[in-house]
C-alpha cells in the first residue's frame, strides 16, 4: 500500500495490491481523474491520459488556449458553471449571489492511518499500517473558502472518500451541494446495479445497462428508505458472481442521499454520492466548516462476489464497532408477531420460558410496554413502564427473564412522539412540522426534532434511566415513519436547509452516546424492517432487523440483494409463523430456518403455539445455529444462484480456514420429472478432500468447484416416501467438512 507523488508530473498515485488509483493536479489548478483499477505499475507516467484537443462549440478556460475545456477532461470533484456542464460535486451560494467557484490545489499531505470524522460514521483503522490517507487542500481564492478532500486507502482494498469545506473568507455561505465522492470514469461500458424496492420487499437487485443521461437513486424520506439504498454497482457487461469487473459505492450515510451516475454524450461516466443536494443548505459562517459524510469505493476484478466480500470484510470488521462486533449474536425470541400489543407480563414470561426450553438466549419484549401504549395512536415518548402490564416495571421483567436463565432485550423508538403523550403535551413544539401548515402523520406518530440537543439530551436521559436500572441486554432502535413538512422550530429561516442532516446527526449523537455507556449492550437497528439499512447505522448497531416481511420466500430476495453490501452478521432474521402475517404465505419450518440461518437468526412467534414435533425442530434449529454461527455470521459468503433469476436460490458460506462450507440451498416450487442438478461451489481448497453430510465418500474441493455438488433430489424421480418433505418452498442444507488438514 503506497500513496506516490511526483512532483514534475504532479500526479498522485494510489495503491494497494489490488487496486491504483490515479488523479493529477491540471493546468488550471483543478484535480484530473486518471484512473481507477486494477493495480498498474507505479514507476510510470501516466499524464498521457489527460486528452486536450481543440473540439468545435466547446467553451474554453483562457481567452488564448483552444485546448482546455473542463467540459472533455475527467475530474475528481467537478463544479458547474466553468466549462463543465455535467452535474456537480459542490455548489456554494455566495453573498453576491453567485455560484461559481474555481478551488485550486494548494497542497497536500499523506498521514498513516484514517483520521476521525467528528460527529460521523466512518470507517477506522485499529493500526496505523492498516491504511494511508491522502488530503488534498484546495482554495477558492475569491471567497476564500477551503476545500480538503480525504482519500484513504485501506491495506484490504477499499478506498474512502470524503470532502471538508472551511469557509476561510469573510463572509457567510450557503453550501447547497457538498458530494462526498465525485468520480469520473472514461467511459460507460457498464450495468448499473441498484438495490431498491418498498416496505416488505427491501433492496431487491435491479440491473440496467448505462446510457447517455442521468441515471440515480435517491431518499429524500429523512432516512436512506425502504426504496433505494445508498449503495450502487457498476459493472462490466459479462461480470458475474465470479469473474469481471465491478465497482461497488457506498455511502455511510443515514439521512437523504443521492446516488448517481450522469453518461455525457463523450461516453464518460460521472459517478456523484453524497448527502442529497435537494433541499440541502447549509449556511457556513467564516470560520465554520462542514463535514460531508464518508464514502466507499470496492473495485473487483472477482466479479460482485468479490466486491461484496470486501465490503463484508470493511464493514464488519473495520465499519461496526465494540464488544459485540465480533461475537457471536444471541439467538433471541422476540413476542412482536406473537402478541403485538396483546400482552401481559405473565403472558410474557410463558413465551419466554417456552423459549428457554428450547435453548433461545435473549427474550425481547418489542412495543407496548411503556406509557399510554397500547396501540398505536399513544405514548411514544414516554419511557417509563406502564405499571398496569408490567407491575415491576422493567427492572421486574428483566429480573424475571434472567431467573429464566436467558438475557432480556427492549424495543424504544426513540426519535418519535404521539400527539397523545405527556412529552408532546409538554413539549408541541419539540416536533417536526412546519408552522402555519397541515402537519402529516404516520401511523399516528409525530417525528422529534433530533437537529436539538435539548430534545436528543431528554430522551437520552429516559433511555438511560431504563438501561442504567435493569438488566437490559439487547435494544431494538425502531424508527417508523419518514419526514414530512420538514422544519425546525429552533433553527432561523436561512438554517431550514440544515434540518435534515442536523437530525441525522442528532441520531448519530444519541447512539454514540448509548453506546458508549452501555458498551455491552448489543443494539439492532429497526425501521419497519429495512427502512434504514445503511453503513452508518452499522456502524452503532452491529446488526439491524432487514425487514418486517419474514416470510422465507420473501426473504430470500431481502436478504440475497442485502448481501451484497451488507455482512451476514448484520443481517437480522427470524423464523416467523404460518400463514406468514405479511403475505399469507406457508411455508415449510425447515425453510423459514434455512433462510434464517444466513443472518442473526432468531423467532419471532409464540412458540406454545407449536405442536410438540415443531418444538423438537425448534430445538434442533437452535443447536444447529449455535453449533455454526461463527461461520454463518462471520465466515466468506457466495451467492452461487440468485433468486432473481429462476426457481431456485443457492448461497454458502465457507469459513476462514477453509475446512468448513455450509451451502444453503432454497426451491420455491416443486415439480415432477425435473432435470438432474448441479451447483458448482466456491472458496473451497482446491487439493483438499471433504465430506459431506449425510453422503458416502469424500470430494475434493476442485471437483465440488468444477463439477458440482449434486443438488438432485426426488423431484427428478419417485415422490418422496415416509417423513421426508415433497412439496414447494423445501430447502436443505449441506454441511461440508475437510477431511485433510
Ligand atoms: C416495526 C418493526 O419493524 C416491527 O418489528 C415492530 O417492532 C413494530 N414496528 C412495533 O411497532
Amino acid at each position: 500500500m503506497r500513496i506516490i507523488y511526483q512532483e514534475e508530473t504532479k500526479i498522485f498515485h494510489l495503491c494497494n495490491d489490488a487496486v491504483s488509483y490515479i488523479m493529477m493536479v491540471l493546468p488550471n489548478g483543478h484535480l484530473g481523474q486518471l484512473y481507477f483499477g486494477r493495480r498498474v505499475n507505479t514507476d510510470k507516467d501516466y499524464s498521457y491520459l489527460l486528452e486536450m484537443m481543440s473540439r468545435p462549440m466547446a467553451s474554453y478556460l483562457w481567452s488564448d488556449a483552444k485546448r482546455f475545456s473542463l467540459e472533455h477532461i475527467k475530474q475528481e470533484y467537478g463544479v458547474y458553471g466553468t466549462t463543465d456542464f455535467r452535474r456537480p460535486a459542490i455548489e456554494i451560494l455566495q453573498g453576491n449571489g453567485s455560484r461559481i467557484v474555481d478551488f485550486r490545489f494548494k497542497d497536500f499531505s499523506i498521514t498513516d492511518g484514517k483520521p476521525v470524522l467528528e460527529g460521523l460514521p466512518a470507517t477506522y483503522t485499529e493500526a496505523p499500517e492498516e491504511a494511508m490517507t491522502l488530503t488534498l487542500f484546495l482554495e477558492d481564492e475569491v471567497t476564500g473558502i477551503c476545500l480538503e478532500l480525504l482519500y484513504t486507502i485501506f491495506e484490504t482494498g477499499p478506498i474512502a472518500r470524503s470532502a471538508k469545506i472551511v469557509n476561510g473568507g469573510e463572509e457567510p455561505v450557503h453550501l447547497l451541494t457538498a458530494m462526498s465522492l465525485c468520480m469520473d470514469l472514461p467511459d460507460y461500458d457498464y450495468e448499473w446495479v441498484q438495490f431498491s424496492g418498498a416496505w416488505a420487499r427491501e433492496r431487491h437487485v435491479k440491473v440496467r445497462k448505462l446510457e447517455q443521461g442521468i441515471q440515480a437513486v435517491d431518499s429524500m424520506r429523512g432516512h436512506s428508505s425502504h426504496e433505494h439504498n445508498p449503495f450502487i454497482v457498476l459493472k462490466r457487461f459479462g461480470t458475474d458472481e465470479a469473474l469481471g469487473e465491478a465497482i461497488g459505492f457506498s455511502l455511510i450515510y443515514s439521512g437523504n442521499f443521492l446516488a448517481q451516475a450522469e453518461v455525457d454524450t463523450h461516453n464518460t461516466t460521472r459517478v456523484l454520492l453524497g448527502i442529497h443536494p435537494s433541499g440541502f443548505d447549509w449556511k457556513l459562517e467564516p470560520g465554520e466548516s462542514f463535514q460531508t459524510p464518508e464514502a466507499v469505493m470496492v473495485y473487483s476484478r472477482e466479479g460482485l462476489g468479490g466486491m461484496s466480500r470486501i465490503f463484508h470484510n470493511l464493514y464488519r470488521k473495520r465499519l461496526a464497532r465494540g464488544y459485540w462486533r465480533d461475537r457471536v449474536r444471541p439467538i433471541l425470541n422476540n413476542n412482536w408477531e406473537a402478541t403485538y400489543f396483546d400482552f401481559t407480563e405473565e403472558r410474557l414470561i410463558n413465551l419466554a420460558k417456552k423459549a428457554k426450553e428450547c435453548g433461545v438466549e435473549l427474550f425481547v419484549l418489542d412495543d407496548g410496554w411503556f406509557g399510554q401504549r397500547s396501540h398505536e395512536r399513544a405514548g411514544l415518548g414516554d419511557w417509563v413502564a406502564n405499571p398496569e402490564r408490567l407491575p415491576g416495571g422493567i427492572e421486574g421483567i428483566a429480573e424475571k427473564i434472567e431467573a429464566l436463565g436467558m438475557k432480556f432485550g427492549l424495543w424504544f423508538e426513540p426519535e418519535m412522539v404521539n400527539k397523545d403523550s405527556d412529552l408532546y403535551r409538554e413539549h408541541p413544539d419539540w416536533v417536526i412540522e412546519t408552522p402555519g401548515r397541515h402537519s402529516s402523520h404516520g401511523r399516528f406518530q409525530y417525528v422529534l426534532d433530533f437537529s436539538r440537543k435539548e430534545v436528543v439530551d431528554e430522551i437520552y436521559g429516559m433511555m438511560e434511566k431504563i438501561l442504567g436500572g435493569a438488566k437490559v441486554s439487547y435494544v431494538k432502535w425502531d424508527m417508523n415513519r419518514s419526514i414530512t413538512e420538514c422544519y425546525s422550530h429552533a433553527l432561523p429561516a436561512d438554517r431550514q436547509g440544515e434540518v435534515f442532516h442536523r437530525y441525522i446527526l442528532g441520531v448519530y449523537d444519541l447512539y454514540e452516546r448509548l453506546t458508549s455507556h452501555f458498551p455491552k449492550v448489543l443494539f439492532e437497528s429497526c425501521a419497519s424492517g429495512g427502512g434504514r439499512f445503511d453503513p452508518g447505522i452499522l456502524y452503532y448497531a452491529p446488526q439491524g432487523w432487514a425487514s418486517d416481511d419474514s416470510d422465507a420466500v420473501e426473504r430470500l430476495k431481502i436478504q440475497y440483494g442485502t448481501s451484497f453490501c451488507y455482512p451476514i452478521s448484520s443481517i437480522g432474521s427470524h423464523v416467523s409463523v404460518v400463514p406468514n402475517h405479511q403475505v399469507f404465505r406457508n411455508t415449510p419450518l425447515h425453510t423459514r430456518a434455512n433462510v434464517a440461518y444466513f443472518g442473526t437468526f432468531g423467532y419471532e412467534l409464540d412458540l406454545n403455539k407449536l405442536s410438540e414435533k415443531e418444538l423438537q425442530q425448534v430445538k434442533q434449529q437452535v443447536e444447529f445455529m449455535k453449533k455454526y454461527r461463527e461461520v454463518l455470521q462471520f465466515g466468506d459468503f457466495y451467492r452461487l444462484c440468485s433468486p432473481f433469476e429462476g426457481n431456485v436460490t443457492i448461497w454458502m458460506v465457507v469459513n476462514e480456514e477453509r475446512t468448513l462450507a455450509i451451502v444453503g440451498w432454497y426451491r420455491i416450487l416443486g415439480g415432477a420429472n425435473q432435470p438432474y442438478t448441479r451447483v458448482r461451489l466456491q472458496g473451497l481448497r482446491e487439493e483438499t478432500r471433504y465430506e459431506i453430510e449425510g453422503r458416502e465418500g469424500y470430494y475434493f474441493g476442485d471437483e465440488l468447484m468444477n463439477l458440482g455438488l449434486i443438488t438432485t433430489d426426488y423431484t427428478a424421480g419417485e415422490e418422496a416416501v415416509g417423513d421426508s418433505y415433497a412439496g414447494d418452498f423445501d430447502s436443505k442444507i449441506f454441511l461440508i467438512r475437510a477431511i485433510d488438514d
